[in-house]
C-alpha cells in the first residue's frame, strides 16, 4: 500500500499524526503533514487505513 499526502487539500488538522505517527509527521513550519516514505511499512496498513479515514479534509490518498 502507497500513501500520499496532498498539499494543496491538507489543513494541518493532524489527526493522521495522532492516529498514526509512525507514518505521519507534522512540518514544524506550515503544520501541513507529510510521510517520511510513501510506502506503508508492513503491519501498519490498518492504521494509515483509519488515519487516512479520520482526515476531515480528505487530504490522505491511499494506493493499493
Ligand atoms: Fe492534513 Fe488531514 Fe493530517 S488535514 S494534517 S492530512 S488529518
Amino acid at each position: 500500500m502507497k500513501v500520499r499526502i496532498k498539499d494543496d487539500i491538507c489543513q494541518g488538522h493532524a489527526l493522521c499524526f495522532i492516529t498514526c505517527p509512525e507514518v505521519f509527521h507534522l512540518n514544524d513550519d506550515d503544520g501541513h503533514a507529510y510521510v517520511k516514505s510513501n510506502q506503508v511499512p508492513a503491519g501498519l496498513e490498518d492504521k494509515v487505513t483509519t488515519a487516512s479515514k479520520s482526515c476531515p479534509e480528505g487530504a490522505i490518498e491511499l494506493t493499493p
